[in-house]
Formats: C-alpha cells, structure tokens, sequence
C-alpha cells in the first residue's frame, strides 16, 4: 500500500488537486558526491555519506569487541553506588543500542542530536506536547493522515490549534501566522500528494517571527534532502518507512542542532515513556547501511514501493516516474541528487 497514512481530506478528494510551480534553492543534493562544484553540504565533508551511513554512531563492542553493536536487551543497568554508573541507568531513559542509532541518524543529517522514538508518531507527539496550552501551529494542507489526526484530535482538545496551508504560497504561510505562532510544521514531499515545499524560503519567514521549524523527511531521507542545512530546526523521519528499509520495524527519531530542543525531547520520552525497544533500534541501524544505494533506486508507485531509477527527462527534471510531470511533482535536476546521468 502506497500511501498508507492520506490524511482525510485528500483522501476524500476534498483536497484541490494543486500544482504549483515550486522555485526551490539548493534544497535536493546534487550533483553525485563526488563533484562538490556549487553545492557546499558541510555535514557531507567530514565522511561520505556511504561511510557515515555504515559506521556514524557505533563503535566496537566495549566488552567484547563486537563490530556490530549488540542489541542490549535489558530495562536496567548495574550501579557501584547509587548514582554511579557507566552512562545508562534505565532504558526508557538510555540504552546502547539506542545511543548507536541516535549517533548514526544523527550524522546523516548532518545534525548534533538524534532523538529515538517508538514510532515517526511518537516523534511529532513529542515535538507538540512541548509547546504549551494557547501556541499555534501553521501546518502543511497535505499531510501524512495520522499528523493530521494529532494536531485536530489529541492537541485541538488541549487548546494547541493548528492552521492548515499550502505551503507552495509562502504569503499564504506568513498570512496563517498569530502572535501565539510557535511551530512551523513542514512535510516535504508531501504523503499523499508528493507536493514539495521550499524549506529555505519559508524557514526565513518562520524565524523572523521567532518560530520553529520542523520538516517531516521521511519521504526524502537524508540522503535527498537535509532539512537542517535549509534553515529547519527539527527533522522528523518515520524511520518505519526509508530509514527502516525491511518493513519489519515501527520507528520514529528527531534530528536537530539545538540543544534546548534535544533536552525537551529526552525529556518527553522519559516522562511519557515512547522509547522505542533496543531490537528495533539494532534492525533501525541496519537500514542505512545499503543506503545509498536502496535510497537512490528506490520510488513510490501506485500499488507499492517499487524499486526505480530517479529518470531525468532531456528537459532536464527528474521524480517519480508514477506522479504527472507537473512542477509540483518533478524537481529540477540541478536540484536533487539521482543516480541518472
Ligand atoms: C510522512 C510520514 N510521517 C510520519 C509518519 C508516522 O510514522 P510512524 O508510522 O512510524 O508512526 C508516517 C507514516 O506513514 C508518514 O508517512
């Protein structure tokens, strides 16, 4: 199944069937790694993105010299004394196996902080439970369903009230903006529409006026698209989708280069408890490593994820061979990275 989580409205067909031209900066990575020519990604420079994808986070097992980091399967850890113990006291807080995730996701995004959670869900519960009863959120029209569900059912309630934009009009973004504004909720490309949003134009906006940003990049994954070097303040993926890579795992993590929001964030799951469990961080941490491989061929079509080159076209755009060849849907090639020449 496709598009597994449509919001509501279009997949009701509520949603008009927009397709906007889209002007984007350097927002895809482009060209290959290898020519660095006019796309200066600081986070890229240290390591390739192959290396970091395969060894970011994770060192040789301390007390055996494992080269995989062992899945550590265990709720508590052994202290001298109270208080005195080797860096994890308890996993909902902290566990190795989530620490080596953490560090790994962390890199590919070219982030200081990766955050863990039980499921993508999880992830933006924890990202909107931090802000406060009166804030505001401006959100994307077009949105995976079950963030839609969120915003109006569990945070609505609780007096946390979401406006809902196209975001291809950065007017229409400024325009939705209160003085109780707080969070700028992007997700690019859009679940179920595939549309595209310009992280860079609308993150300016956003911070003129004192507001976070964050960007869902599940469907890109950091090997497209790293939301933190346009201008976004948090990254959520649904590690159960790209990150994941096997369908056999439900995961969600948050990236971010702020440390008051990575303590927020470790403060939710140890108070609310959505850590995810050690095994699935170890089968999360297996899914980058054929990355850039896996990520660059595979695409979503009708009736599944089918495995496919990014085409580019002799007019020089490439996208999902799937979608109509509309601006909204094609990113100029100049623009992303592809694996076509
Ligand atoms: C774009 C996007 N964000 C977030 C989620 C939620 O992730 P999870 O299912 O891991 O809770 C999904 C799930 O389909 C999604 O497609």
């Amino acid at each position: 199944m496709l598009f597994c989580g449509a919001s509501p409205e279009a997949a009701s067909g509520m949603l008009p069937n927009r397709m906007p031209h889209v002007s984007f900066s350097s927002q895809f990575i482009f060209p290959p790694m290898s020519d660095s020519s006019s796309h200066d990604h600081a986070p890229l420079k240290a390591d390739g993105f192959g290396t970091r994808a395969v060894h970011a986070g994770q060192q040789p097992d301390p007390a055996t010299g494992a080269v995989m980091t062992p899945i550590y399967q265990t709720s508590t850890y052994a202290q001298a004394a109270p208080g005195e113990h080797k860096g994890h006291e308890y996993s909902r807080v902290s566990n190795p196996t989530r620490t080596a995730l953490e560090g790994n996701l962390a890199s590919l995004e070219g982030a200081e902080h990766g955050i863990a959670f039980s499921s993508g869900v999880a992830g933006i519960d924890a990202i909107v439970k931090s802000l406060r009863p009166g804030d505001h959120v401006v959100a994307t029209d077009d949105l995976y369903g079950g963030t839609y569900r969120l915003l109006r059912e569990v945070f609505e309630p609780l007096n946390i009230q979401t406006s809902f934009v196209d975001m291809s009009d950065p007017d229409a973004v400024t325009d939705a903006f209160t003085e109780d504004t707080a969070l700028l909720w992007v997700e690019t490309p859009t679940n179920p529409l595939m549309r595209l949003v310009d992280i860079e134009a609308l993150a300016g906006r956003a911070h003129a006026h004192d507001i976070t940003v964050a960007v869902d990049n599940t469907f890109a994954t950091p090997y497209l698209q790293q939301p933190l070097t346009h201008g976004a303040d948090l990254v959520l993926h649904s590690a159960t989708k790209y990150l994941g890579g096997h369908s056999d795992l439900i995961l969600g993590a948050v990236c971010t280069n702020s440390d008051e929001w990575a303590e927020k964030l470790r403060f939710q799951i140890k108070s609310t408890g959505a850590a995810p469990g050690p095994m699935d961080c170890f089968l999360t941490l297996r899914g980058p490593r054929p990355s850039t491989c896996a990520w660059s061929s595979t695409a979503p079509a009708p009736g599944g994820w089918r495995r496919c080159s990014m085409p580019t076209t002799r007019s020089g755009t490439c996208g999902i061979p799937a979608f109509p060849p509309t601006p909204a849907t094609r990113w100029p090639r100049s623009k992303c990275r592809t694996t076509a020449a």
